[in-house]
């Protein structure tokens, strides 16, 4: 159970993460200036029946002071066909973009803008205006379900959400992305939801095991397999934790303990990683007296969502090969800029030239012939 009083520590951080006054009226200020210029645009268009939206962490009031991102989306009506909603929909966003600092087309599920907006990390994201979580036509059209759902249920709960993102980002789990899989701001929202409060949620991690489930609305109607199970409220069929890792899951129910036990600010903001010098790089590598292998290539131009997941798959399939050749793999690892390198430090990088063969009893001597006669 919790002794420490985390009162004083939490107050001071949220100082430093809860956005102000001024940026609120800010970032209210700049999406309604962009809302009501995508309305407009698709009126000068002729674009009928569209409608922006605020979506994501900053409609919601649990965005993280400083990360100036809006998610504005643009929703066409049901019947809008997949081929109309892409054309119109890049067509608004990009007349929208006209204004901005720069631009650039993005892909999705399908294509959208993202742009930079006084000083604003802006996406204009076209999707459909279903009538419910059934009916969606591509995935970003929950988003607009989720906003309705945390709308209705985060409120007095917002600063409990603020203190759990950041120090979920503290301990390097916070972020969806197939390149972090880690937990999403929707998931930290639903978690902080259910069980109250952030503190609450960071006690029952103590305590979590893999294939927990968590159905707040008690509508699952799927098995998933996953570490960790949230039912998505307004889906049913839909875990959000999917992309969340078994090291990750593991990795905050260690760092829950770890809080609990002894919280300190500096769970929250880790100290910058000391950089070492590469005389002071190779003297830690050789104190290891393991051998590290690198595989470098050029990165292949594709999207971060295809590249993480391929490394991650690459750095098993590599170290899964070596094992089968009697190499013992102690760790591995991938990075990837502008070129790619898989990590494998193995025990030994050399094996003897001979190798122990173990064969039938003599006894079975079917086998035990065909044995000696191979080796
Ligand atoms: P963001 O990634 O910006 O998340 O996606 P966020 O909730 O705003 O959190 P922070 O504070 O920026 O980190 C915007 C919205 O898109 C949907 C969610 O509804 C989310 O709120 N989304 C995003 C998903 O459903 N799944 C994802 O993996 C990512
Ligand atoms: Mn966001």
């Amino acid at each position: 159970m919790n002794t420490n009083n985390i009162k004083p520590l939490t107050t001071t951080i949220l100082k430093t993460i809860k956005p102000t006054a001024d940026e609120r009226t800010l970032l209210s200020n700049v999406a309604d200036e962009l809302i009501n210029k995508v309305n407009s645009t698709a009126a000068k268009q002729n674009i009928p029946d569209i409608s922006a939206q605020l979506v994501g962490s900053a409609a919601r009031g649990t965005w993280i002071s400083g990360t100036h991102a809006l998610n504005i989306f643009i929703t066409f009506p049901e019947e809008t066909s997949r081929e109309e909603l892409e054309s119109f929909g890049l067509s608004i966003a990009r007349e929208v973009a006209m204004d901005a600092d720069r631009s650039e087309e993005r892909y999705a599920e399908h294509p959208y803008i993202n742009m930079r907006y006084r000083d604003f990390d802006v996406d204009l994201v076209p999707c459909f205006r279903v009538s419910s979580p059934d009916s969606i036509k591509s995935a970003v059209d929950r988003t607009p379900f989720h906003n309705e759902f945390i709308k209705q249920n985060v409120s007095g709960l917002e600063d409990d959400v603020l203190l759990l993102k950041q120090f979920m980002r503290g301990g390097g789990v916070y972020g969806s992305e197939l390149r972090t899989q880690g937990f999403s701001g929707y998931l930290t929202e639903l978690l902080v939801i259910h069980f109250g409060s952030f503190e609450k949620v960071l006690e029952s991690a103590c305590d979590w095991k893999p294939n927990l489930v968590i159905d707040i609305k008690e509508h699952g109607s799927l098995k998933h397999t996953d570490p960790l199970v949230v039912i998505d409220p307004t889906d049913p069929k839909r875990n959000v934790a999917a992309a969340l890792s078994l090291d990750n899951f593991s990795r905050f129910i260690d760092i829950s303990r770890s809080f609990i036990e002894n919280a300190t600010e500096e769970m929250f903001f880790p100290p910058p990683a000391e950089e070492l010098t590469d005389n002071e790089f190779v003297e830690r590598l050789n104190m290891r007296k393991s051998e590290i292998m690198a595989v470098v290539f050029k990165t292949p131009d594709v999207v971060d969502d295809v590249l993480y997941p391929q490394l991650h798959k690459m750095e098993q399939a590599t170290a899964a090969l070596l094992e089968d050749y009697d190499f013992t793999v102690i760790k591995t690892g991938s990075w990837a800029g502008d070129d790619v390198v898989v990590l494998l430090e193995l025990m030994t990088s050399t094996l003897p030239d001979v190798k122990k063969h173990v064969g039938p009893p003599v006894w079975v001597r079917a086998h035990a012939e065909m044995f000696k006669s191979k080796y």
